[in-house]
């Protein structure tokens, strides 16, 4: 285990490794990239022993942050005690899971289908509305990443994640935050979509707020449209933006929720939930050999207890209402920076150039000296060129502070 520091780095010889042996889509960041070897709260530490304040928590992932004893401790003991059977026999903890889920979801969410990554959730998601509404296609927005797997890519926006060269025509896609290109679009083709999928607030896409309105203007057309409304809550879910499930902050339920990334805090978890009714469309044999396993569902459990104890919905509203000031003083200071957006602790700050053009370039440099200045931050939007901080939502005061000095002295 590689965990020690030692005095030289092993990161070439891991980049040696990670040529020979990872197919090339497979990128990492920086130049000179550290080879991190622990995590403990918010920080991760590298071979030789520098600490880096992680303000992107593996993508937001890490909300309870790193290595939480809370959270790793009931699993350790879940992993010695039944580690793996299916879906086929009766475990206690993926029962106890989607209770608790229906409990934690608004409205009339009820039912769980539990899968080991976010592609997974979406692609059940998208098959239980055609199965509910026998209609066969769907509408997902611009600049939108759903994931991975041949149906969340071609619901997938953003270009730089489209990589399959022949996608199927089965997904339309409108403006994100545009309700009349979503009305015209249903106008044209309602009789056969069966779901619009979005993120309620879009994360890889450049941190997104849509405008006032938007959601339940959406919501209104789905349901006038006997549409069904698909929220991919997988990056906005479990308290980064200030409430359990981004789509509170709109006063609307979706018909079917995705989530994973932080409901795991590490542990590789992932579900669509959906009403009683709609769950009654999908009666044919379905399993995830993964899906729930007692381990994972021991950890969601145990991310849940650690987020309501430690009112992290509460945290991520006060911290992140805190750092978007201070972001919005810093970025006065600079013609290179916009105003940062973002809600909770999902921050984005876009970077332009001198003709207020996206620039990728100085976005990657600022990127590499906020690693020298041991900040780990991110980039999103079509043109990787949003600045993006998603730092664990237990992240103190002073932290934040570390965090404000070193992207005041990375971009000055
Ligand atoms: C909003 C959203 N949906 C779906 C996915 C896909 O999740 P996974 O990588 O676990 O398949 C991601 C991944 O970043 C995501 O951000």
């Amino acid at each position: 285990m590689a965990s020690a520091a030692t005095e030289t780095s092993r990161a070439q010889e891991l980049l040696s490794l990670k040529s020979d042996y990872l197919l090339p889509c497979v990128y990492h960041f920086y130049k000179d990239p550290p080879v991190i070897v622990r995590g403990e709260g918010c920080y991760l530490f590298d071979d030789v022993g520098r600490r880096y304040l992680d303000c992107l928590s593996g993508v937001a992932v890490m909300n309870a942050g790193h290595c939480n004893p809370d959270i790793i401790g009931p699993a350790i003991l879940q992993i010695q005690t039944l580690q793996h059977t299916t879906t086929i026999y009766l475990t206690d903890p993926i029962l106890r899971l989607a209770e608790a889920l229906a409990g934690l979801t608004p409205g009339d969410l009820k039912r769980s289908f539990f899968c080991a990554s976010g592609s997974e959730a979406v692609e059940g998601a998208l098959l239980t509305s055609v199965l509910h509404t026998g209609k066969p296609r769907i509408i997902a927005t611009t600049n939108s990443l759903h994931g991975r797997t041949r149906w969340a890519m071609n619901a997938t926006g953003m270009p730089m994640w489209r990589t399959d060269p022949f996608p199927p025509d089965d997904v339309s896609h409108v403006p994100f935050g545009d309700a009349d290109a979503l009305a015209d679009e249903l106008v044209k083709h309602a009789d056969q979509t069966a779901a619009f999928i979005a993120e309620p607030i879009q994360s890889n896409g450049g941190i997104n707020v849509p405008p006032d309105g938007y959601w339940q203007r959406v919501r209104k057309l789905c349901d006038e449209h006997e549409v069904l409304l698909v929220l991919d809550e997988i990056q906005t879910g479990f308290n980064r933006t200030g409430r359990w499930f981004a789509c509170e902050h709109f006063g609307i339920t979706p018909d079917i929720m995705t989530v994973s990334k932080a409901m795991g805090n590490g542990f590789p978890i992932a579900a669509f939930i959906t009403t009683d009714a709609i769950a009654q469309s999908y009666t044919r044999p379905g399993a995830s050999t993964h899906g729930g396993n007692p381990v994972n569902a021991t950890a969601a459990l145990a991310v849940i207890d650690y987020h309501t104890q430690h009112h992290l919905g509460q945290r991520a509203q006060e911290s992140g209402q805190y750092l978007l000031k201070e972001l919005t003083d810093l970025t006065a200071q600079r013609d290179h920076l916009e105003p940062p957006r973002g809600m909770g602790l999902m921050i984005g700050v876009p970077v332009i150039n001198a003709d207020g053009q996206p620039d990728a370039q100085l976005t990657d440099q600022i990127l590499e000296h906020l690693k020298d200045l041991r900040v780990l931050a991110g980039k999103s939007g079509p043109d990787r060129n949003v600045l993006t901080l998603m730092p664990p939502l237990t992240i103190e005061r002073q932290a934040i502070g570390e965090l404000i000095d070193a992207i005041q002295e990375a971009t000055a």
